[in-house]
């Protein structure tokens, strides 16, 4: 009788504090929204399955078999609004294309959003602690020991790298006026140039003599991780359902094991040079060498050079190929863009400084980035209760209330296609818009705020090197292929069906 007693006190406390403390949260939640001004969402869309939204995951599983996943969510922000949130009776998302949304959750308001916890997961296996895969004092020290790689970086010897692994994609161009997909050799030299700066090792995907099966085990295993990672943060809070294919465990550790060897040669240089009492500034560039100068441990190193090798192969190889995609269909923009390069190369290579003063080459790979932007969609989690400064009221002009664990989920390509940024021709490629547009935070190709994109002048760079070397030595470039721009969406934006062209060679 007596633990009867006890069970009902303990139950009634526990029910009576439950209560409390709701009701406490609700008093504080009532006093920040009143503090911040916040209104209810101006935009609601509710999904037709209640609980889970079942129907628009399965419209999304359908636009992404016909190449139209990206497009869709894009058009949901025409009908919506600019900012709205999805509506469910289990829970809601935040979904925004309004530049000061942006700001605030990317720079002003940082402290208060982190990576979603969806990605966390879904990356975590293949790619451990790194850059991309943490949030707070975690990520801070990533991004500390990744920062003096891309500061103190010199350019002349990349270029020079970048020239070397041109030459193997030039012995790939059919100069007989035959048809080929420059996408995929584009994909190839990132993948070579990206692990030749990254561990002082190239892949040689583009060069059929070097290429070992130990190299071809690696791209295949590392893709493989890579794809199977986006096809977890796919599946969203459905996350639970989704098996784990056969194989991936293994390529994993393969993959794990191949950056290991470059980690562990660094190592042992480094041990080297300090026995013989070397200076670190006497060692020729090497990202991995670089970074063993911050720290040894081996498996936050292996770590970052798979996070980094994430970042920077496929992102340069889609823009290029969403660019050459354009400039194959619009010959007088290839001719425009060529004549400016042919006029401003004094010697046979291009330089940085060269590059730099190419105005019309900067719009053109702007103009891709907008319309193509690599990175199309993002996501953030609110950390604590915040807000959203715009998207609430009658107008959208207020702020909105965002409760602690909401995703945020931001759309770059709604954004860069807004006909009230970017004017009517919106979806045109057109390089000269850029003659005096400034966009602000309307344009985030990078990202922005303390996240914003380490690479972002290396990638410019070796995109620039590209496009110049391939306008140097081709006359003409043509597309072969009427099929309307169709999006492969996995870990990056670029073309379903490849970018099919002819060239004929500088005279
Ligand atoms: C056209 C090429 C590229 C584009 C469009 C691009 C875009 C981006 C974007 C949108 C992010 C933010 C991702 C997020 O926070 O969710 C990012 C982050 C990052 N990018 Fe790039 N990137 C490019 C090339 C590169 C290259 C070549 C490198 C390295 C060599 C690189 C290194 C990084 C790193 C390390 C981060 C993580 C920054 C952080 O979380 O603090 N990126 N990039």
């Amino acid at each position: 009788m007596e633990v009867s007693y006890i069970t009902l006190y303990a139950l009634s406390l526990l029910i009576a504090t439950t209560l409390l403390r709701r009701l406490i949260y609700f008093l504080q939640t009532r006093t920040f929204i009143k503090t911040h001004g916040c209104k209810p969402a101006r935009n609601v869309a509710w999904t037709s399955e209640p609980f889970l939204g079942l129907d628009y995951v399965l419209e999304c599983v359908r636009k992404a078999r016909t190449g139209f996943y990206m497009r869709y969510l894009a058009s949901r922000f025409t009908r919506f609004g600019n900012t709205f949130v999805t509506r469910r009776l289990t829970h809601e998302t935040l979904h925004t294309a309004d530049p000061e949304n942006l700001k605030y959750m990317l720079a002003t308001g940082f402290e208060h959003y982190n990576l979603a916890t969806l990605r966390i997961n879904a990356m975590t296996p293949l790619f451990g602690l790194g850059i991309f895969t943490t949030n707070g004092a975690a990520w801070s020290h990533s991004r500390a020991i990744l920062r003096p790689s891309f500061t103190k970086q010199n350019m002349t010897p990349l270029l020079t790298m970048m020239e070397r692994h041109f030459q193997m994609l030039f012995k790939l161009v059919p100069t007989d006026g035959s048809v080929f997909d420059v996408q995929e050799i584009f994909f190839r030299f990132t993948m070579d140039t990206a692990t030749e700066f990254l561990m002082g090792g190239s892949t040689h995907t583009l060069d059929p003599n070097r290429k070992s099966d130990r190299e071809r085990q690696f791209v295949n295993d590392y893709m493989n991780c890579c794809y199977e990672a986006v096809r977890q943060v796919a599946f969203g809070k459905l996350q639970f359902l989704s098996r784990t294919p056969k194989g991936i465990d293994a390529a994993t550790k393969r993959a794990r094991a191949y950056v290991d060897r470059f980690v562990d040669e660094a190592l042992r240089r480094k041990e080297k040079r300090k026995a013989l009492g070397q200076s670190e500034d006497e060692v020729e560039y090497n990202f991995l060498e670089e970074l063993a100068a911050q720290t040894t441990n081996r498996t936050l190193l292996r770590d970052q050079v798979l996070n980094v090798l994430l970042a920077s192969r496929d992102t340069t190889a889609a823009l290029l190929s969403n660019m050459f995609y354009e400039l194959a269909r619009k010959p007088e923009l290839y001719a425009k863009l060529r004549r400016e390069v042919l006029s401003q190369i004094k010697g046979e290579l291009p330089t940085e400084a060269e590059m730099g003063d190419m105005t019309y080459l900067k719009w053109c790979l702007n103009e891709a980035l907008r319309m193509y932007p690599v990175v199309p969609g993002n996501t953030r989690e609110a950390i604590h209760d915040t807000i959203l400064p715009v998207g609430g009221g009658e107008d959208g002009k207020s702020p909105i209330f965002v409760k602690a664990g909401t995703p945020i989920f931001y759309n770059v390509l709604a954004m860069h296609r807004r006909k009230d940024i970017y004017g009517e021709d919106a979806d045109e490629y057109n390089p000269d818009r850029w003659d005096g547009l400034r966009p602000g935070w309307g344009f985030l190709p990078f990202n922005g705020g303390p996240r914003v994109c380490l690479g972002q002048n290396f990638a410019l760079t070796e995109a620039s090197y590209v496009t110049v070397r391939m306008l140097q030595s081709f006359d003409t470039l043509s597309a072969h292929d009427d099929k309307p721009w169709m999006e492969q969406y996995s870990l990056v934006l670029c073309s379903r069906n490849g970018v099919q062209v002819a060239v004929t060679p500088a005279k």
